[in-house]
């Protein structure tokens, strides 16, 4: 009798060690919804708002950190003035000439889609501390460049870890030492089973298999919610960083229809597809000196957005700065200095991926992965670039082995195997963790 009090209480002990496990992981769960609310703001700061401001920065508009206490909190304030800055200064709102003015009264793009949570999320991104800078990488040698830093730190991650590790490790000493209790306390048990009521508690701490199956439930839960935590980080996911010179994909690859391996012309043969040499720029640019693209003058996107006949014309100055370029003499004056492109693709080191695989064996276009390049006026992440997402492509993609002369003497052991005639990228061993990892 006593030994299964001392069960009943040891299974109290195991329920609460659970309950704290599962606050530590809401708590966990509950700082990741801010972060969660930060990429998105960001996401949506860069896609809508990154052509005119920078966080520390002026630019064409002022720079946003810490606009929130500017307004003291005003949420109403700015809700008005993002989605709608025009109707707010012509309301006669004080505080909305001010900044109009110190602008020179240059119009703000209205938002109206932007919902209030948007804009909230956007506002945690201009409110989130600064991470520490990250030296952009100069494409041009993407060999060596330095790897960009992912948003989150090692530091988080090992934290999470120690903790996740720690709790395993408590309760893998519970389990063992319930689970000698129940070896002795079974002897009790059978003698005792038809006299007592059954409670839940003690039915489950009599039956070790009960037990053992819970446990490892909840191990392989909680592992799941880590990874689903850790699957979280670095995803960058429409990151669009300001260009160096504003390279527009849309004029480029969309307007004047230039193929992209023509820039990115390692991407057919090598790893990498890699960002093209200021010469390649130059073999088009020695006469196209100015932007003329659109006659009738920009449209109103295009004035909202700032993007105007001079503007682009002034970009291609930078570009004749940069490659030393003397427009009155048609020649190079040696004064060059490199354009730190900003990467924006970035797998973490350990995953392999390989352009030419993917581009030329397999013959997938560049924009089931990149999305509409060709419409974008600033290039941004369209992918999340996650392991999920190789993943899920590489299950759905029947590889067109049929007349692909890479795939030729293994197609026909293949097909035997899964006695199937189209095979996908999985069933070609695309699943195989050391394909991908070295
Ligand atoms: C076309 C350029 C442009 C875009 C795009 C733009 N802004 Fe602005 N923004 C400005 C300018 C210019 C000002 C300064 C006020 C003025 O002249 O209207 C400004 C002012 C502001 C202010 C007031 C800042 C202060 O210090 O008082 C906020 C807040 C703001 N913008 C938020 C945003 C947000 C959020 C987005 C994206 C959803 C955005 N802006 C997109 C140009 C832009
Ligand atoms: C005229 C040259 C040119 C053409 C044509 C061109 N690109 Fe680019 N591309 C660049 C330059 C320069 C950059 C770096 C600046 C930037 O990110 O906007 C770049 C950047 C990129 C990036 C982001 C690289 C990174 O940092 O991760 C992708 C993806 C990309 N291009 C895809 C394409 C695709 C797809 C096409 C065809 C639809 C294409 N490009 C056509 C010049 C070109
Ligand atoms: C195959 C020819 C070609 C190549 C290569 C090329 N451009 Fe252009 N570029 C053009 C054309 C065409 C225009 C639009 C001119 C017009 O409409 O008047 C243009 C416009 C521009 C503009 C103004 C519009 C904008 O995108 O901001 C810039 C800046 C520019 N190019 C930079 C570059 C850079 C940097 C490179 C090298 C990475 C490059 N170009 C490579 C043909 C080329
Ligand atoms: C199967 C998906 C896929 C296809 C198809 C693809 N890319 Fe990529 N691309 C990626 C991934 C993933 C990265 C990031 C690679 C890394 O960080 O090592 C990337 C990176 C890039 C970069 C940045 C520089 C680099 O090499 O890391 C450029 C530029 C680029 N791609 C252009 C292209 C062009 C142009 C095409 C078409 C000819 C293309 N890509 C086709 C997935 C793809
Ligand atoms: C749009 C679909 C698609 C996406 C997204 C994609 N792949 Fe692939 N991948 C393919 C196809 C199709 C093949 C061709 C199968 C083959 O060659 O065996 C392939 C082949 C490969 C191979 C060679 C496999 C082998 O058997 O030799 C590697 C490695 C690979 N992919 C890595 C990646 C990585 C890493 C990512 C994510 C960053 C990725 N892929 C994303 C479609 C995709
Ligand atoms: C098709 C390519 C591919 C295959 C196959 C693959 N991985 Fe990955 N894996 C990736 C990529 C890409 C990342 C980076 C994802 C990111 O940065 O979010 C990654 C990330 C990871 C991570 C880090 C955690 C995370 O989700 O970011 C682990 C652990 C991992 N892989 C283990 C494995 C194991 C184990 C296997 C074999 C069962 C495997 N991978 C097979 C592409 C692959």
């Amino acid at each position: 009798m006593k030994k299964v009090i001392c069960l009943q209480s040891i299974s109290r002990i195991f329920s609460l060690l659970f309950l704290s496990m599962y606050l530590s992981f809401s708590a966990v769960m509950a700082q990741e919804a801010a972060a969660d609310d930060v990429q998105k703001g960001k996401q949506l700061f860069n896609q809508n708002c990154a052509a005119c401001h920078a966080l520390n920065r002026k630019m064409t508009g002022p720079a946003l950190a810490g606009v929130v206490g500017k307004y003291d909190g005003d949420k109403e304030w700015l809700y008005a003035w993002i989605k709608n800055s025009q109707s707010l200064i012509k309301s006669g709102d004080a505080r909305a000439l001010a900044i109009y003015n110190e602008f020179n009264q240059t119009q703000m793009t209205a938002f109206p889609l932007l919902s209030n949570s948007d804009i909230d999320a956007i506002l945690a991104y201009t409110d989130a501390p600064e991470p520490a800078p990250a030296a952009p990488a100069a494409m041009a040698s993407a060999e060596t460049a330095a790897p960009a830093t992912s948003g989150v730190s090692n530091e988080l991650i090992l934290g999470a870890l120690v903790v996740v590790f720690g709790l395993l490790l408590m309760m893998l000493v519970f389990v063992r030492r319930i689970l000698t209790k129940i070896a002795v306390a079974n002897g009790i048990y059978t003698e005792e089973k038809k006299t007592e009521i059954p409670s839940f508690w003690k039915y489950f701490s009599n039956n070790p298999f009960l037990i053992f199956v819970t446990v490892i439930f909840l191990l392989l839960f909680s592992a799941y919610q880590v990874y689903g935590y850790l699957s979280q980080i670095g995803v960058d996911q429409g990151y669009a960083p300001i260009q160096p010179i504003h390279f527009s994909h849309k004029i480029h690859a969309g307007d004047n229809k230039i193929e992209c391996t023509y820039c990115h012309s390692s991407a057919r043969s090598s790893k990498h597809s890699g960002v093209p040499s200021l010469n390649i720029c130059m073999n088009c640019h020695k006469s196209i000196y100015e932007y003329k693209g659109n006659p009738e003058g920009p449209t109103p996107e295009d004035l909202a957005e700032g993007y105007t006949n001079e503007f682009y014309t002034g970009e291609i100055k930078k570009l004749y700065q940069a490659v030393g370029w003397d427009e009155n003499t048609q020649s190079y004056t040696g004064n060059a200095k490199p354009v730190e492109w900003v990467r924006i693709h970035k797998l973490p080191d350990f995953a392999y991926f390989n352009h030419a695989q993917h581009v030329t064996v397999a013959g997938v276009a560049c924009q089931t992965c990149h999305g509409p390049v060709e419409e974008m006026e600033i290039a941004y992440q369209y992918s999340p670039l996650t392991m999920g997402w190789c993943i899920d492509c590489h299950r759905a993609t029947e590889v067109d082995v049929k007349g692909n002369e890479y795939y030729a003497s293994i197609h026909k052991a293949l097909s035997e195997k899964y006695g199937v005639e189209k095979l996908t990228a999985a069933q070609m061993g695309g699943l195989e963790c050391g394909k991908c990892h070295y």
